[in-house]
């Protein structure tokens, strides 16, 4: 299992008044264990208020770069995005995991491969670790971005991009949408519609063409845009999301009451972890495996508890579970056993789960 080390801030900055770069000083004897790929991220804990408080956040920073940077965007009521952008500061330590994810795809230099990527708001950090990344070392790749925004003074990385577009003018192109400012064409004003992406994959994308896909926001947008883009012709399979907010919709809630009315009562337990066992009986005021674990005095590893980040799976090996929601783990992974505890509601007895499989 993956574990926290204590990792000193390097550098920290506004790209807007409300986002924060941070560079973090990861030392010599880490450096392997916090190699990373494009579009992968960190998962940050601190202590606020007396409370073990974790967020993951995606790396903007790109391998090639040989810096460990997040961006981190002040939310409403957002502890740790506003512990980040109000008190965090240049030599303080932050407990932070080595790097995951996959959002990404191989890097292949022989390759000459046409990219489309959307992002809204802060989803452009995982995004802008792909650019950067994928132009660097496929010197004959192309990307051309579509990246929704409130405003010009709310655009996330405006002149790193605008420098990107001008090292590498005629392999990369940059198409703004603006929510609450109006654009010469009112194709770029306001949201990604139904309408709008057929223009785009009429006019501007040529989807035949396009060898993947990326796009991070919030949910509605990335499944109006993943549905519009297959219907235009784009296989399912070149399309890679990340949410970066995980709205539970009404269909999903009346499922999840269904899953947790499903729930065994006193199921016994048991977490392998590095070849340990840990065994408790899940108390009956936890519906899911890690909140129960943790409640017994389990040390897991976990940061969303929302279904979103997989920092929490783990692989089944007795037993049967159901996740809540499950917005991380594909299909493959779901038939080899893997879960994510933060969402696993138990449905048999006794049930056991290996973190280190
Ligand atoms: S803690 Fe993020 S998916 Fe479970």
């Amino acid at each position: 299992m993956a574990k926290f080390h204590n990792i000193q801030v390097h550098d920290i900055y506004k790209v807007t008044k409300d986002c924060s770069v941070v560079t973090f000083q990861i030392p010599d004897d880490l450096i392997t264990e916090f190699q990373y790929k494009q579009g992968q991220h960190l998962t940050l804990k601190t202590i606020i208020d007396g409370e073990d408080v974790r967020r993951s956040y995606s790396l903007c920073s790109s391998p090639t770069e040989n810096k460990w940077q997040v961006a981190v965007k002040k939310i409403g009521g957002g502890l740790f995005s506003s512990f980040i952008n109000d008190t965090l500061k240049k030599g303080d330590f932050v407990e932070i995991m080595p790097p995951s994810g996959k959002f990404s795809v191989e890097i292949d230099a022989e390759k000459a491969k046409n990219y489309i990527v959307f992002a809204a708001g802060s989803g452009i950090t995982p995004i802008v670790s792909i650019i950067k990344t994928h132009l660097a070392q496929e010197p004959n790749s192309t990307f051309k971005l579509f990246y929704l925004n409130r405003s010009v003074k709310s655009i996330i990385f405006k002149e790193e991009i605008e420098q990107l577009k001008n090292k590498y003018f005629n392999r990369f192109e940059i198409f703004h949408f603006l929510t609450k400012e109006q654009r010469f064409s009112e194709l770029f004003n306001g949201r990604f519609t139904k309408e709008k992406i057929q223009i785009l994959t009429e006019k501007i994308i040529d989807v035949p063409a396009v060898d993947e896909c990326f796009i991070c926001g919030p949910e509605d947008m990335i499944f109006l845009l993943r549905d519009e883009l297959i219907a235009a012709g784009l296989d399912k399979d070149k399309i890679h999301y990340e949410l970066f907010t995980s709205g539970i919709s009404d269909a999903d809630k009346i499922r999840i009451k269904k899953i947790v009315e499903q729930k065994a009562e006193g199921t016994d337990v048991t977490i392998i972890d590095g070849g340990k066992e840990f065994h408790f009986v899940m108390d009956e005021a936890y519906d899911n495996i890690l909140d129960g674990a943790l409640a017994a005095g389990a040390d897991l590893p976990f940061a969303c508890k929302g279904g979103v980040c997989s920092t929490c799976k783990c692989k089944v090996i007795e037993g049967e579970v159901e996740m809540k929601v499950n917005y991380a783990l594909d299909a493959h992974e779901v038939a080899r056993g893997l879960v994510l505890s933060c969402q696993a509601v138990p449905i048999t007895d006794k049930v056991v789960v290996d973190f280190g499989f």
